[in-house]
């Protein structure tokens, strides 16, 4: 088959990767890739969000099978344009529809959603611009920390968590009244706020069946500690011990198995990846957020751990096969540690040379941010490359991991030199 990527992060280099390996796989394009992934197939420029574009690349190269990495062009409507389009409609493609994708492009949608089919979350109500007043009666008789969140997709910004009332009101209002997030915060949500820790959990379902991948532990602050601005992801690992039999039994049975049942009880077809964040609060499940497609650094971590071809995989979801899929887990350690352009996840410079990536073999380096120019590899992100590391334990893999940060390197490279500490007392 050819097959088309649709991204250009650690993610999507991740699915070429792996995809690459598939018997299955005859010609491999990413749209629009990375520095990385043109070793796996052909890159092609292309804006994911225009789907006439797509379309056009998708007929010239005879593409027979499409994954959409981000959210933004399933949120878009993709899978949807794809449908009704004549020339597309033997295309298959990976990913859930417009209505299903609201599960991560409404925040309101998705709440509703877990309240209205039992799916235990914190308690929240969301607010319009002409309910500014209500919201700051509610936020009056909240207690902190008051959890503050746009309704619409924000590239991960849409989160904002204050001790104090007068900075929750104010940043109420400005995201409101001044639209700090623009069309995403028309609408915002007062959420209770959920002690524990995190984790990322992920599932594939063809709106019947589901399987689940392996869980994640992701590292979302830029500074050691979890401390300083929210990242994209600073580092994952995969397995997390906290995540055993019993908890995972409560996850199965308390969340994913009625989130299937809601979205058919609602008629909300979904095909694709369900990644649900979840907080561990005392050793219950709560949802704090879905998204209709993998995470990222999780990618790096989850999909080396699955032994299966995992294209054959996708195909049997689309194809509403999944309950004849099994999948195969190893039961390795991974985990990666990103390295990142200074100043990032605020102003940050691009076009740095790096060096020492030739100089690594038999390694998995996944390029997150990064473009080619002739013979080099230059930085093109915020977040430029993810080091992958695999052991029999978490130090192992980690051990790994941290001597490829070490080997790689360029002007202002910075990296959390504590990813999976916590997970090793
Ligand atoms: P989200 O975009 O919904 O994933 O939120 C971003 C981050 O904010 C999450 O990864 C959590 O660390 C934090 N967060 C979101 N909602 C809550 C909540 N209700 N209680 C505590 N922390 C939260
Ligand atoms: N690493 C979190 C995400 O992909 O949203």
């Amino acid at each position: 088959m050819n097959i088309l990527i649709l991204g250009s992060g650690g993610r999507e280099h991740t699915f070429a990767w792996k995809i690459s390996q598939s018997p299955l796989c005859k010609k491999l394009f990413i749209a629009p890739g990375n520095g990385g992934t043109s070793r796996y197939g052909e890159n092609i420029y292309v804006d994911i969000n225009n789907f006439d574009e797509i379309k056009n690349l998708v007929i010239d190269n005879k593409i027979d099978f499409v994954l959409v990495g981000p959210e933004d062009p399933l949120v878009n409507g993709i899978v949807d344009y794809f449908e009704q389009s004549y020339e597309l409609k033997n295309v298959k493609i990976f990913g859930p529809n417009k209505l299903g994708a609201q599960l991560e492009g409404s925040k309101s949608f998705s709440k509703s959603f877990m309240k209205r089919h039992n799916i235990p979350s914190a308690k929240f109500k969301s607010f319009n611009l002409n309910e500014v007043d209500e919201g700051i009666k509610f936020l009056r008789n909240s207690s902190p920390p008051f959890v503050l969140k746009a309704d619409g997709l924000a590239a991960g910004k849409g989160v904002i968590i204050s001790k104090d009332l007068e900075s929750a009101e104010n940043s109420f209002k400005n995201m409101l009244i001044n639209k700090q997030f623009g069309e995403a915060s028309k609408k915002v949500l007062i959420e209770e706020f959920l002690s524990g820790i995190e984790i990322s959990c992920f599932i594939i379902t063809d709106g019947e069946n589901y399987i689940s991948l392996p869980e994640a532990k992701d590292y979302k602050r830029i500074g050691e500690n979890d401390t300083g601005l929210n990242t994209g992801g600073m580092g994952a690992v995969s397995p997390v011990n906290f995540y055993d039999e019993e908890f995972e039994k409560k996850v199965e049975n308390r969340i994913i198995k009625r989130t299937i049942q809601g979205l058919k009880k609602d008629n909300i077809p979904f095909k694709g990846f369900l990644f649900i964040g979840l907080m561990n609060v005392n050793g219950d499940p709560f949802v704090i957020e879905y998204n209709v497609r993998m995470g990222d650094p999780e990618t790096q971590v989850v999909i080396p751990r699955i032994k299966n071809d995992f294209l054959k995989v996708l195909l049997s979801c689309i194809d509403i096969d999944l309950k004849n899929t099994k999948i195969n887990i190893d039961r390795k350690t991974t985990s990666t540690v990103i390295l990142t352009s200074k100043g990032y996840p605020e102003k940050y410079k691009k076009g740095f040379k790096i060096s020492g990536l030739k100089e690594i073999k038999n390694s998995i380096i996944f390029h997150a941010g990064t473009t080619e120019e002739e013979e080099n590899i230059l930085s093109n992100g915020g977040r430029v490359i993810a080091c992958t590391g695999v052991g029999k334990n978490i130090s192992e893999s980690l051990q790994v991991s941290y001597e490829l940060a070490r080997k790689i390197d360029w002007e202002g490279k910075y990296y959390r030199k504590d990813i999976g500490k916590d997970l090793m007392k």
